[in-house]
């Protein structure tokens, strides 16, 4: 569904990935492990057009998507959670709902249901629509952050790091509703450096290291892996 091709990108003279092969078929949740640095938050955002390859290809489901901007990008059905939430602190619940759906702001009905939806999956955004975004817990901005993401109805959902900051009984929380997303239909590609965690969750996994993909795997056998229980489960 969505494929990637040796696919190098820079910052200036600095190459942040070298030569990237990744492939998320339909309805797979897929994590993408790698320490501070690693690359993650480039792959993600060369995937959401925010970053341009100086080499290879995306491909998404049939349209070569290596070329497209941001919006073209969301509207094709790739729509990115970032790091750190990157919510609007001021606006309220609702507000910021309704923004992240603004991709298909011209069917009022189908948005209605979408928050509707997004309210049954987070029920306590909706005791707390009214309230500003800036006042919720870590975990319900983490929820907010999710369910503004669901608002552009993805055919793969971005999760960059939703467990940072997060106190363990919460990653536990979000990480299921991640899963039931994911059961429900849609496609997640979860970048992680919480490897237990995500590793429970999903079914396969990339492993990068300086921009470079050094493993790849079924959870269970990168579960499993002793170089990956050393430097990402510390047991
Ligand atoms: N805008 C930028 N300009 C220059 N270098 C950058 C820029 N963004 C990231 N880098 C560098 O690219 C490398 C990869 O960074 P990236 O943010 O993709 O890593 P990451 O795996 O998401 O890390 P983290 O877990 O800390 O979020 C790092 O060495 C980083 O310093
Ligand atoms: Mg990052």
């Amino acid at each position: 569904m969505l494929k990637l091709e040796n696919v190098s990108v820079h910052y200036g003279a600095y190459q942040a990935l070298s030569n990237i092969n990744l492939a998320v078929e339909q309805g797979e949740l897929v994590v993408l492990l790698g320490a501070n640095g690693a690359g993650k938050s480039t792959i993600f955002r060369t995937i959401s057009g925010l970053s341009k390859p100086s080499s290879g290809t995306i491909h998404f489901v049939d349209q070569n998507v290596g070329g497209l901007s941001a919006d073209r990008i969301v509207e094709a059905g790739i729509v990115q959670c970032a790091e750190g939430r990157k919510l609007f602190p001021q606006m309220t619940v609702y507000q910021n709902l309704i923004l992240g759906g603004y991709v298909h702001r011209k069917n009022k009905d189908k948005q209605k249901q979408t928050i509707q939806e997004v309210y049954e999956l987070f029920p306590i955004l909706k005791d707390k629509r009214n309230d500003p975004a800036g006042s919720l817990s870590g975990g319900q901005q983490q929820m907010l952050a999710i369910g503004r993401a669901l608002m552009a109805h993805p055919k793969v959902l971005l999760l960059d790091e939703p467990s940072i900051g997060l106190a363990p009984l919460i990653v536990e929380q979000v990480f299921e509703v991640i899963k039931q997303i994911n059961k429900s239909g849609t496609t997640v590609l979860l970048a992680e450096q919480n490897a237990n965690a995500a590793l429970r969750i999903a079914d396969r996994g990339y492993v990068i290291e300086t921009g470079s993909i050094v493993l790849e795997g079924r959870s269970k056998d990168l579960f499993e892996n002793d170089d990956i229980r050393k430097a990402y489960i510390g047991a």
